[in-house]
């Protein structure tokens, strides 16, 4: 069986971004958002609070959350690696931000600086302070079904960082698969053992798909019963310390799978489709989503 209906948590304006070379401005960035609500998206991650040195394009996240339409129901998102970003992000009046571990020793030091146990307890006081605001956090572990430096990750180590998240009072955990080298049995092997340790609502997951392996991935976890699924419009992004890795599942192409399955995502895609091809035209690049392609 599948759900009914399911959470799709679009990520575009944040993993979709951070990787491109041409730097957008806050009106671009602002436009592309104001499309996804238009198109029905709940849940929007509109930017990161790092380092402008390691993400140059996420530089100007202040601003572009300062613009936003003050909606309410829409929650807007963004990544705080540390008691510095979230003070920008209270700052910069986000609903809601996330931390991000990772489950592999050398990925951690390559895009946060800093060994696995480190960044746990940096994140501590980063959760804590969040509380303090009424700010759900959300805790992302990166590169749970393979590492672009060691390979193969062992799933003791990704249970590890999510059950740290989890006790730490992050009300979601997304599992990132950062390098989309997951296949479907490698995927529900991990969820077994990840849905031993926490409640089914409280897992996303986050396909990247590089080896074009995560709509397999996701029937796998719809069929379990995950119900949020992380996104990105025109399929753009990557992460750009995670050589090679190319840009998320296309929103586009999980809303056509999940409305011909018969399961709501509250997404119009005509207008989703409108928002991937206007993004995508100011990338001077084509959607990279083989739905908006067909459409
Ligand atoms: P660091 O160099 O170890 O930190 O970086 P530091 O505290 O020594 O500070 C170094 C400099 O950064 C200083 O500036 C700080 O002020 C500044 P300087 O004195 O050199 O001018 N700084 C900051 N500036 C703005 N905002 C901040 C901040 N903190 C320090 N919050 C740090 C550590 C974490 C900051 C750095 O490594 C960093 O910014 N990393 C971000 C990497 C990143 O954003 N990666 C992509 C997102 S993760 C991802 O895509 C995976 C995901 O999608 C899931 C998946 O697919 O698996 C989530
Ligand atoms: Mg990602």
């Amino acid at each position: 069986t599948y759900p009914r209906k399911v959470n799709i948590f679009e990520v575009g304006p944040r993993d979709g971004l951070q990787n491109e070379a041409t730097l957008l401005s806050v009106e671009d960035k602002v436009t592309f958002i104001q499309e996804l609500i238009l198109a029905g998206l709940k849940n929007i991650e509109v930017g990161s609070f790092v380092s402008p040195k390691w993400v140059p394009q996420m530089a100007n996240s202040v601003a572009v959350c300062q613009a936003l339409p003050k909606t309410t129901d829409v929650t807007f998102s963004g990544l705080t690696p540390n008691l510095r970003g979230l003070e920008e992000a209270l700052a910069a009046g986000v609903d809601e931000i996330a931390i991000f571990g990772a489950a592999s020793e050398r990925f951690s030091q390559t895009n946060i600086n800093c060994s696995v146990a480190e960044s746990l307890l940096r994140f501590q006081p980063v959760v804590a302070l969040a509380q303090q605001h009424n700010i759900p956090v959300r805790g992302y572990v990166s590169t749970v079904l393979g590492c672009p430096y060691q390979g193969d990750v062992p799933i003791k180590d990704v249970l590890n960082v999510v059950k740290a998240l989890h006790d730490m009072g992050c009300y979601q955990i997304s599992l990132g698969d950062t390098i989309g080298v997951g296949t479907p049995l490698a995927t529900q092997k991990l969820l077994d053992k990840i849905l031993e340790l926490v409640p089914i609502e409280n897992v996303a997951v986050h396909f990247h798909n590089t080896y074009g392996q995560a709509l397999a991935n996701i029937l796998i976890a719809l069929q379990m019963g995950i119900t949020t699924i992380d996104t990105a419009t025109a399929g753009l992004g990557g992460c750009p310390y995670a050589k090679g890795a190319s840009g998320n599942i296309a929103t586009e192409d999980v809303v056509y799978m999940c409305h011909g399955m018969g399961i709501d995502t509250g997404i119009d895609l005509a207008k989703l489709v409108t928002a991937g091809k206007n993004i995508s035209q100011k990338l001077q690049k084509q959607p990279h989503s083989l739905v908006s392609l067909a459409l």
